[in-house]
């Protein structure tokens, strides 16, 4: 018998860490759990030790290093602590990690990554954010490692599922016309622009149709989070921003769609669970059971399509923009936006400051420079940082003084 598949799960404790971890618990015959790594949710991470039992656990806030070692000792865990921020990086290269699933959120998820990609893993990403930061980078060290990348978010894996096995990921497929990005239109798709102006972070992170992060909730919301799989589709399936099309689908059963020259259009159905994906990703090109509740298309009914409105999500045009304009300014979207909701969730900016932040960073940027290296990704992260910070504390000043 084959010996199990050794899987690292970085950001083990959130959405979908969790649903992995759920995946592989239903098959213990072909994958063992070498590698956990959270931030700081110690308690749920020494849950999941005590269950899965790796070789290592990681924490990337290196201050709780000493309290995760005491409390996997009291549980009786015999494990090799980690901590610190490289601690992911480090955990993608073990030789006894066959598969890295990369769910860190954010930009914080870049360097483990591009490592696992570098390394020649098997490589699940949900981290959108180091796809639209350095996509071309990862891309090309998983090329020259001969890593295979199977994208887990539902979209992307749901194209993925659609195209021809014999393509290369980043190599526009042969036959495609377009790809159509479905998008359920996150909480407040039938509000008003004023009514959506001043929402708060509970009513932004209660979606719809998915359970998710609360900083994915948020970019759901705004739809900055189909902006940037907009982005991640042009990097992993070669096509120009021009023939990805995004379109609102309320069900959020049909996960996307790829539409050949010869006007077939194939979709990939199914309930909103990234179990699916998940389990599609880890046994791909093999199939195996996810635990997810079977589509029942009778109780389903219908299925809605309708075009997106910009006007009243401005963050969707932003990110075709950065698309469009390539280089870094991927990156300075990305950095911006996370700036942004992280000062919405602590109620530092309304809602609707979170788009005019990133248009603000992104108008004050200037030339697009690009970004062929790491070094020149990560200056543009810490520039558009600053850039976002600088906005949004004018912007508070100004408020306070009218
Ligand atoms: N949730 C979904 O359905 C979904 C779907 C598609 C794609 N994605 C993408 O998948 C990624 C994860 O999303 P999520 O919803 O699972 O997020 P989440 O629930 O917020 O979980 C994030 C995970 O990353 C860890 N983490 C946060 N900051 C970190 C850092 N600086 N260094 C190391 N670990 C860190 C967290 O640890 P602590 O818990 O200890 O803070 C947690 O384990 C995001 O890029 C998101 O866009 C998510």
């Amino acid at each position: 018998m084959k010996a199990p598949t050794g899987v690292a799960v970085l950001g083990c404790t959130g959405s979908i860490g969790e649903s992995t971890l759920d995946v592989l618990r239903r098959h213990p015959q072909h994958y063992r759990v070498v590698a956990l790594l959270a931030r700081r949710n110690v308690a749920r991470l020494v849950e999941q030790a005590r269950e899965f039992r790796p070789a290592y656990v990681a924490v990337a806030d290196a201050s709780l290093a000493g309290e995760v070692h005491d409390r996997l000792a009291a549980a009786g865990v015999d494990a090799q602590v980690l901590a610190g921020e490289e601690a992911a990086a480090g955990i993608a290269v073990l030789p006894e990690v066959h598969c890295v699933v990369a769910a860190i959120v954010g930009a914080a998820g870049l360097p483990s990554t591009l490592a696992a990609a570098g390394a020649g893993k098997r490589l699940l990403i949900a981290n959108k954010e180091a796809l639209v930061m350095a996509g071309p980078l990862v891309l090309a060290a998983a090329r020259r490692s001969g890593a295979l990348i199977v994208p887990l978010d539902s979209e992307h894996n749901a194209i993925f599922q659609c195209l021809p096995p014999q393509g290369r990921l980043g190599e526009a497929p042969p036959g495609v016309r377009r790809i159509l990005l479905t998008a359920s239109g996150g909480p407040f798709r039938d509000w008003s622009a004023a009514a959506i102006e001043n929402v708060t972070p509970e009513q932004a992170c209660a979606h719809p149709t998915w359970n998710m992060g609360r900083k994915i909730s948020v970019d759901s919301a705004t739809l900055m989070n189909k902006g940037l799989e907009l982005i991640e589709a042009s990097l992993l399936f070669g096509l120009p921003a021009e023939r990805i099309d995004v379109v609102i689908h309320r069900q959020s059963v049909v996960h996307s769609l790829v539409e050949y020259v010869d006007g077939s259009v194939l979709a990939q159905l199914g309930s909103p669970d990234m179990r699916t994906p998940i389990a599609h990703a880890l046994a791909w090109p093999e199939r195996m059971a996810s635990g997810v509740q079977f589509l029942d298309l009778l109780r389903v009914a219908r299925l809605d399509f309708e075009a997106p409105d910009t006007g009243r999500f401005p963050c969707l045009a932003l990110a075709i923009e950065a698309a469009r304009a390539g280089g870094e300014m991927p990156a300075v979207l990305n950095a911006a936006n996370e700036v942004a909701v992280g000062a919405f969730l602590d109620r530092r900016l309304a809602f609707g400051g979170i788009a005019e932040t990133c248009a603000a960073v992104m108008e004050a940027w200037g030339r697009v420079e690009g970004a062929h290296e790491l070094g020149m990704i990560l200056a543009a992260d810490q520039r558009a940082r600053a850039l976002a910070g600088e906005y949004i504390g004018r912007r508070a000043t100004a408020r306070s003084a009218g």
